[in-house]
């Protein structure tokens, strides 16, 4: 048993015919070598259209036209986490999986509380695969600290934040965790997995196996996702969540001018919503939930409810992520095991990373995903795998079929010798 203390135990266990969880934020100090963007945040949702046009506008690259130079970005930032570990476990060294989201999403997007969590990740990895899982909201996102958006939350400083949360696993310092973890892999998602492919290449010995789910190294359908996002301003899109109206003042606001719709939508609460979070403009978010299916979903591959919670919980993305989501090297120096699984085999499969077809390559290569082999140099064949799950979307864990998908990267890592033992 990991889990420090005697009262966390009791009260997990009480609740507990499965996984045990505790929740936590982390304060990190962080030091990155970031991109300076000399650009004006948008302040509108229209100047936002402009920069996806910017961004988007074929033969060159928005982020080197706008990049000015790199300055080291430091500070103490809070990581919102939850650490899970099997309910019943008997390893006495547990490996630890640490799950970093993608855009759109925050940590839930791994343990989804939808249909009694029948699609949540960290209770396949925990409960039948007995591994230990880490998701936290990466910086800037959900419940961790927020920041300036163009050049201060970006990908290198979030990077930062992975690699000292893993850091205290491997030492034994994670709050509330007293167990030095000698095997960490980590699992992306998406921009998740850009970072968690980064990772690797910084600090090859600081993780023993990488997954990059929804994911390819070829960039040239992330414009398609972008543009079809139609961003706004997620302070104007999702008022209640996002910019600084609570609750209580809307309901007054309805009750002044409009109060036949305080019946009408009596039986919301909306004195109970939690405090707003005042994002500044340029963090950006999806405008609708046909933007959102578009980036994340394959029609008639998933429950229509499950698209209705994406879009209730949907998170932001800053401008600094979208400069830096593509500053990948070609060469990466890790030489672990390497998993890749992206959604789809037909039209309308994964858009971002495939162009929704990981199997249209022109005969050069298996898969797009597969396609990813010759940038790790360093990895044996046999420790390399990429696959391509059929009928999903890019947002793999939304799907009918996502255990399928869980069964696929687990066995992958036991297979490689990294199971909890
Ligand atoms: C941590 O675990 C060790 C070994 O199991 C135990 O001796 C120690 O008391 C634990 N510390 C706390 C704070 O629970
Ligand atoms: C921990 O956070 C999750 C959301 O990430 C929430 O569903 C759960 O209720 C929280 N657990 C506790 C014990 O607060
Ligand atoms: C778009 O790019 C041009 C320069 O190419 C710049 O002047 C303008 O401010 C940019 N607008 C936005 C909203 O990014
Ligand atoms: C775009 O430019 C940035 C900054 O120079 C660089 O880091 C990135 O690798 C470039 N992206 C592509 C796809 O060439
Ligand atoms: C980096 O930061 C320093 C100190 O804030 C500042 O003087 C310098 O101009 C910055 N460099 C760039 C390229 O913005
Ligand atoms: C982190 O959270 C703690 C407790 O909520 C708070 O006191 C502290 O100011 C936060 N630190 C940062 C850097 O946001
Ligand atoms: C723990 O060990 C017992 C006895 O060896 C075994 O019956 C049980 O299945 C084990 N539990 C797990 C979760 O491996
Ligand atoms: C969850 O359960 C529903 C209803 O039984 C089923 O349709 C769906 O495929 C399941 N999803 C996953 C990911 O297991
Ligand atoms: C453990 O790692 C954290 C994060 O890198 C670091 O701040 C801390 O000093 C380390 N503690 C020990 C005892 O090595
Ligand atoms: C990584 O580990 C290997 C083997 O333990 C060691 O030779 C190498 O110096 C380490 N590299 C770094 C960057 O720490
Ligand atoms: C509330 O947010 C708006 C923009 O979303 C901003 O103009 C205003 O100054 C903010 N007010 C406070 C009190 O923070
Ligand atoms: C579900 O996913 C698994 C793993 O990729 C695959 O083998 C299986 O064929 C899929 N099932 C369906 C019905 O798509």
């Amino acid at each position: 048993m990991y889990i420090s203390t005697i009262t966390a135990l009791a009260v997990l266990a009480a609740s507990a015919s499965a996984k045990q969880c505790i929740n936590t934020t982390v304060p990190v100090n962080l030091i990155a070598r970031q991109a300076v963007f000399n650009l004006a945040v948008p302040q509108t949702n229209l100047e936002v259209t402009d920069f996806i046009l910017n961004m988007t506008q074929q033969g060159r690259n928005f982020t080197d036209v706008v990049l000015t130079g790199y300055n080291t970005t430091t500070g103490t930032y809070n990581i919102s986490t939850q650490f899970c570990m099997p309910s019943n476990d008997n390893s006495t060294s547990p490996t630890v999986q640490v799950l970093t989201h993608g855009i759109g999403f925050d940590k839930t997007y791994w343990d989804l509380s939808f249909n009694n969590y029948n699609y949540s990740y960290v209770n396949i990895a925990t409960d039948q695969y007995k591994y230990c899982t880490l998701s936290f909201d990466r910086l800037g996102i959900g419940n961790s600290s927020h920041g300036e958006p163009l050049n201060e939350i970006q990908s290198f400083i979030e990077i930062a934040a992975t690699v000292q949360l893993t850091q205290m696993l491997r030492n034994g310092t994670f709050p509330g965790v007293n167990h030095t973890f000698s095997k960490v892999v980590h699992v992306g998602h998406s921009f998740g997995s850009a970072q968690t492919y980064a990772l690797a290449n910084m600090y090859p010995n600081i993780t023993d196996g990488i997954v990059l789910t929804g994911f390819s190294m070829n960039g040239s359908f992330v414009s398609s996702f972008a543009a079809g996002g139609n961003f706004q301003q997620a302070n104007q899109n999702q008022p209640l969540r996002f910019s600084n109206i609570t609750g209580l003042q809307a309901q007054n606001v309805l009750s002044m001018y409009a109060e036949p719709l305080v019946s009408y939508i009596s039986p919301i609460d909306l004195s109970a919503l939690p405090a707003p979070r005042a994002l500044p403009n340029g963090y950006l978010i999806t405008s609708d939930i046909e933007g959102n299916k578009l980036q994340f979903f394959k029609p008639h591959y998933y429950d229509p409810a499950i698209l209705e919670l994406a879009e209730r919980t949907k998170q932001p993305v800053t401008e600094g992520e979208l400069l830096t989501l593509a500053s990948l090297p070609m060469m990466n120096n890790f030489a672990g095991p390497v998993m890749l699984i992206a959604g789809g085999q037909n039209a309308d499969a994964d858009l971002p990373y495939c162009g929704s077809n990981c199997l249209a390559t022109g005969g050069v290569a298996e898969s797009i995903p597969a396609m990813v082999k010759m940038n790790f140099p360093n990895v044996a064949t046999s420790n390399f795998s990429a696959v391509v799950q059929p009928n999903s979307g890019h947002g793999i864990n939304l799907h009918y079929n996502a255990t399928g998908a869980y069964d696929v990267i687990n066995t992958f890592l036991n297979s490689r010798g990294l199971m909890s033992s």
